[in-house]
């Protein structure tokens, strides 16, 4: 069997087409457009891309987006009275800190400071709170875009098992949770898991997000499983990533590639979530 290669970037698209078209109800309704306030501070080459796209994504939907660039050397403070001007400015109805910060600052200590309702990465612990109470809330991204696309494909999540390596805050544990809303029978695997392998092969979706490339191998898939791949990795100055591609295809039926997979689908899910979040605070 050849896997279906899912196109992220397509199903992207079209999400944003329809974003698009709400943003404009929304403004039409409101009389302003949903406002998403993004803080980048240093000088990371791979965030200032993330954010660039991210500002871009707002102008091709028609949500205002603030910038906000701090220098390296910015202290916690300053960040957190940024952060508390945003939560007080009612233009902005999300506010996004890009990640990682500069060295010495608390990631987490800032942001459990952005005002929940506008907390569009969905990070802070109000949100991964009612995640786990399986309560409608801001869910994170990346996440996000995983569970779209395999609805997407018509790939049935309930009663499957579903098994996700990786348990980072921003991607591996909430894509198992979210996965449990879906009714999976859910396993985290990470790097002190046994029978790794045993365990993958008994996935009927397999989610890596582990960070090293091609760690997936096709001895690791078993026929038919579909694999997405949430991995950014850098191999030979190329992007990769978790899975080995050109392998696993052989024996999956549905696969993500990397790039043009799940990629796509993260900031598309920044979009929802910033007009979410506006309609959210905005409901009288
Ligand atoms: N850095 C890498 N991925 C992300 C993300 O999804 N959100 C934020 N804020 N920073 C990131």
């Amino acid at each position: 069997m050849s896997a279906k290669i899912i196109d992220g970037k397509s199903v992207s698209l079209g999400i944003r087409q329809k974003i698009k078209q709400y943003v404009k109800e929304f403004t039409a309704n409101y009389g302003f457009e949903p406002g998403l306030a993004v803080v980048l501070a240093g000088d990371d080459g791979a965030s200032k891309v993330y954010v660039k796209n991210k500002i871009k994504g707002c102008e091709e939907t028609g949500i205002k987006s603030f910038a906000y660039y701090l220098p390296e050397n910015v202290s916690q403070k300053e960040i957190i009275y940024l952060i508390n001007t945003l939560n007080g400015d009612d233009k902005v109805h999300g506010i996004l800190v890009q990640l990682p910060l500069p060295r010495g600052i608390d990631e987490e200590e800032v942001l459990s400071h952005i005002d929940y309702k506008k907390d569009v990465d969905g990070f802070h612990a109000v949100n991964t709170g009612n995640l786990l109470l399986g309560r409608d809330t801001i869910y994170p991204c990346t996440p996000s875009g995983c569970i779209v696309l395999l609805k997407y494909e018509g790939i049935q999540i309930e009663g499957k098992h579903a098994v996700v390596v990786g348990r980072s805050n921003i991607v591996g544990k909430p894509l198992a949770l979210m996965l449990l809303k879906e009714n999976a029978t859910v396993t985290i695997c990470h790097s002190k898991t046994k029978n790794l392998k045993e365990i993958c092969r008994s996935a009927d979706i397999l989610c890596a997000a582990v960070g090293r490339a091609k760690f997936i191998t096709a001895d690791m898939v078993s026929e038919g499983c579909a694999v997405i791949d949430i991995g950014m990795n850098r191999l030979d100055g190329k992007l990769c990533g978790d899975v080995d591609f050109d392998n696993v295809k052989e024996k999956a039926s549905f696969i993500t590639p990397v790039p043009g997979g799940v990629g796509p689908m993260t900031i598309t899910m920044l979009l929802s979530n910033t007009l979410k979040a506006a309609k959210t605070q905005c409901a009288k």
